[in-house]
């Protein structure tokens, strides 16, 4: 997974979302199968916090767009433990909104 903590993304949130995640992925017992990294920009800053799940079913990535904590939180539950990309939130499956 790669979490944008570029100058963007962090006015918006990057750093909370980056440990809402972490904190879940430990909670839910994924910490070793699961490789979180810290981007600097991913292009779409404007849209941010944005992350990106690599997963074996998907080799271009899910892009998530405009997170917030709890949607990071079900990111993890349901994409990265459970193998399911969270359709509503996936970027280009879903209006982007674009924050101030
Ligand atoms: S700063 Fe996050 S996408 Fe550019």
């Amino acid at each position: 997974m790669l979490v944008c903590t570029g100058g963007d993304c962090k006015k918006r949130g990057a750093k909370d979302i980056r440990k809402a995640l972490k904190d879940e992925i430990r909670s839910e017992g994924i910490l070793s199968e699961v490789r979180v990294d810290a981007v600097d920009c991913l292009g779409l800053c404007k849209h941010g916090p944005n992350i990106i799940v690599y997963d074996g079913a998907d080799p271009k990535g899910t892009w998530y767009t405009g997170l917030d904590e709890d949607e990071a939180r079900e990111v993890v539950g349901q994409h990265l433990k459970q193998g399911e990309p969270v359709e509503r939130l996936a970027a280009g499956r879903r209006a982007r909104k674009a924050r101030k």
